[in-house]
């Protein structure tokens, strides 16, 4: 388990969100794929570092069969035991860190607010593979740190904006959005953020 500031385990982070609608750069993703794809491919996602599985509530119920990976068997214990699970799509968990994990070719792949607790050696191995894992058309949507965010160390994946555009060399990047401000975390604590949004379409 990674402690940052804000919160001491992830259980307490679960319990915080709880209950929180999907993230805008997921939502924003399955819009525009359906928007271009509608019934013409299949309906395949990952959710890395899915949590307590807001996101992959959003993509069970648009009827995607979604595998679901966290290093927490707990966020897959709350994914599980949520009253609000779709009957819709399907769902398959995996209990593993994403440096480790395994996926197959999907056409979405979500990773809301996880990569930067990637091993930063492993960051860029990483990334190479869910580039791959994704056929032209498909989109990823997700969040990169920046220097200047607070929980910023050398024990989390973070990037500079001219390494995030490199990242998305492959893409059309539909959002990116760089945050580098005063807010608030999960808990309600003082937070200095310094995120990108991204939002992207595999050319
Ligand atoms: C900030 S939470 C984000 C959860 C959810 N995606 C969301 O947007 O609320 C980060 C999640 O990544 C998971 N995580 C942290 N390090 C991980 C790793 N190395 N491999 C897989 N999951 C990891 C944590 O257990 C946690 O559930």
């Amino acid at each position: 388990m990674t402690c940052i500031a804000g919160f001491t385990s992830w259980d307490e982070y679960y319990k915080a969100v709880s209950g929180n609608p999907p993230r805008e750069t997921l939502v924003r993703a399955l819009d525009a794929w359906e928007k271009e794809f509608g019934a013409r491919r299949m309906r395949t996602a990952v959710d890395l570092g899915c949590g307590e599985g807001r996101d992959t509530v959003e993509l069970l119920r648009r009827r995607f069969h979604v595998r679901a990976i966290d290093s927490e068997q707990r966020a897959l214990d709350w994914l599980a035991g949520r009253a609000d699970l779709p009957t819709t799509g399907t769902l398959e968990t995996v209990c593993a860190r994403m440096e480790d994990a395994a996926w197959p070719a999907v056409e979405v792949f979500n990773a809301s607010f996880a990569l930067p607790f990637c091993t930063p050696d492993c960051l860029e191995a990483l990334w190479a593979r869910i580039v791959a894992a994704l056929p032209q058309g498909g989109r990823f949507a997700g969040q990169i740190f920046g220097p200047d965010d607070e929980w910023a160390s050398p024990a989390l994946g973070i990037r500079d904006r001219a390494a995030v555009e490199a990242m998305l060399a492959a893409f059309e990047p539909e959002q990116l959005d760089e945050i580098n401000r005063p807010g608030k975390d999960a808990m309600g604590g003082a937070k200095h953020w310094h995120i990108f949004y991204i939002v992207a379409r595999k050319r």
